[in-house]
């Protein structure tokens, strides 16, 4: 989608024209120019129309006489007090979605912010453009037939507003967030087929151009370094296991960077504790945690920030052979620490392990933070609306949730403890892989927790609920992948990690 910001001019026409009210169907003077220049389409249609201006209403007047535009559309605001970024996103998306199921190819949007509202009209253009962009994804690659019916229509977008600079600044930093959220949906949807460990890497490589420096340890090299447990996880499967690091120094001075680590299963068919079918549907999105991390450090670069960040993803496939781990198995990780594997199926630990133990070696990093669909668990505990996060600090746990809040992208805490210590206590070795039937999305978290340093800043985020949606779209997300994560990762450094 083409996005543009211009100064509004007296009357628009091409295309589709938005314009906006505020609830009690208060006209913008975008609005009321609109109206007139149509000899008062609008208002006729108001008085026929349920339309009160509530947020994301929606009002059409097809063919106004007098204009050149194809429709004027009439989108309420809400209560002014109550719009901000994230409101005027989900707008900016539910307009595109109208415009794009009417077939719609271009639109300009002149919507004022109504006085008593504490964003200011530049930025607002940004957050409209940002909802909009995010709705017009669609991933259309692997259908041959009735590409019309599937594809975006609406693609190109004017954004006018007085403020063009602070439009397209605000534009800078959320259109580089947007093609991080757009590639890791596009990782997430692709096919395991298709996207099987070294493919995944290749395609992290392709972003060294944005000025991430990538580099890649494949088998051998993980094998003479110990990633026992990481190795273990891909061994039944024909694919080479992959770990990718990705480093953005942002910053302007040297110093420890962040760091994101991802759970990158390609598929998961549960090994030798193998899913039953219903179950193992779906499982090419176990790379979430993975996609989420190389999105924010493509957002992280495209943007500049001033940070140093580094991304780890432990990129494998989980799949049952005749070399495969079997439950029983005790795999030695990375840290030295042994693990003794009762389910084959509880692999993402078990990648995350070695993946965290690497991280921490090597960067010695302020914070850590890992994401991975980890657990159903926690799909039971908190549904399709927050992810679950579980951290030794709550600093970081509390700036998270506030990312969280302002973004959309919310999280749950839950508890660590060391009460939960003994469900994951081995006969034989350090630490076992499952923790029995109850409170799985903790005894999962405690079990990572074994493979973090003492002092090391950290928190874990369960993305199982999140990272893809069946059912029905949320209005931001038109596909299965969500991309989830993205924008959290990427306000939590804005907030509070830039130098
Ligand atoms: N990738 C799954 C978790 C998952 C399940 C994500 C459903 C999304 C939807 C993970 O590897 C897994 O299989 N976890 C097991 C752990 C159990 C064997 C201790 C689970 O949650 O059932
Ligand atoms: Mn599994
Ligand atoms: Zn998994």
């Amino acid at each position: 989608m083409q996005i543009s910001f211009a100064a509004p001019s007296p009357k628009v026409q091409t295309g589709s024209w938005v314009v906006a009210a505020s609830e009690g169907k208060a006209l913008s003077p975008a609005a009321v120019k609109a109206d007139k220049a149509s000899g008062g389409a609008l208002t006729r249609a108001l008085k026929f129309s349920r339309f009160t201006g509530k947020s994301g209403q929606l009002l059409e007047v097809l063919a106004p006489e007098g204009l050149g535009v194809s429709r004027l559309l009439l989108v309420g605001l809400g209560k002014p007090a109550a719009l901000d970024g994230k409101g005027l996103e989900v707008i900016g998306a539910q307009i595109t979605a109208r415009l794009d199921s009417a077939g719609e190819t271009s639109a300009t949007f002149e919507i004022e912010v109504p006085k008593g509202s504490k964003i200011k009209n530049g930025e607002a253009a940004a957050h409209l453009a940002f909802g909009a962009r995010l709705r017009g994804y669609s991933f259309e690659k692997y259908r041959t037939r009735n590409l019309d019916e599937h594809k975006r229509h609406l693609n190109a977008l004017k954004l006018t507003t007085a403020e063009i600079s602070a439009a397209k600044r605000a534009w800078q930093g959320l259109d580089a967030v947007a093609d991080g959220v757009l590639l890791a949906r596009d990782l997430v949807n692709e096919p395991p087929n298709i996207l099987y460990p070294v493919e995944f890497a290749r395609r992290v490589k392709a972003l060294a151009k944005l000025g991430l420096k990538v580099e890649v340890l494949g088998e051998a090299e993980m094998k003479k370094q110990g990633f026992g447990a990481l190795l273990g996880v891909g061994q039944g499967s024909e694919r080479e296991s992959q770990l990718v690091v990705m480093q953005w120094n942002g910053a302007r001075k040297k110093g420890n960077p962040v760091a994101f680590v991802g759970k990158g299963v390609c598929f998961d068919s549960g090994g030798l504790s193998l899913k039953p079918g219903a179950g193992m549907m779906g499982m090419k999105g176990d790379m979430g945690g993975a996609a989420a991390v190389t999105g924010t450090m493509l957002a992280l670069a495209t943007r500049k920030a001033k940070v140093n960040a580094v991304g780890v993803i432990g990129v494998v496939e989980n799949m049952p052979d005749g070399g495969a781990i079997r439950p029983d198995d005790v795999l030695t990780s990375l840290s030295g620490q042994t693990i003794e594997v009762l389910n084959t199926d509880a692999e993402g630990r078990l990648v995350l392990a070695d993946a965290l133990t690497y991280t921490q070696r090597r960067f010695k990093p302020k914070f850590v933070i890992d994401l991975a669909t980890l657990t159903g668990a926690i799909v039971q505990a908190l549904g399709f609306e927050h992810a679950g996060v579980f951290s030794n600090d709550d600093k970081l746990s509390d700036r998270l949730a506030q990312a969280g809040r302002t973004t959309g992208e919310r999280v749950w805490r839950l508890p660590l403890d060391p009460a939960y210590d003994k469900m994951i206590r081995s006969k034989i070795a350090d630490v076992k892989n499952i923790g029995g039937a109850n409170s799985g999305s903790i005894t999962a978290a405690q079990f990572l927790k074994r493979f973090i340093d003492d002092g090391m800043v950290w928190a874990h985020l369960d993305i199982a609920g999140v990272a893809w949606q069946d059912g029905e779209h949320k209005p931001m997300i038109p596909s299965w992948g969500t991309g989830w994560g993205v924008k959290l990762l990427d306000r939590l450094i804005h907030e509070h990690y830039e130098s």
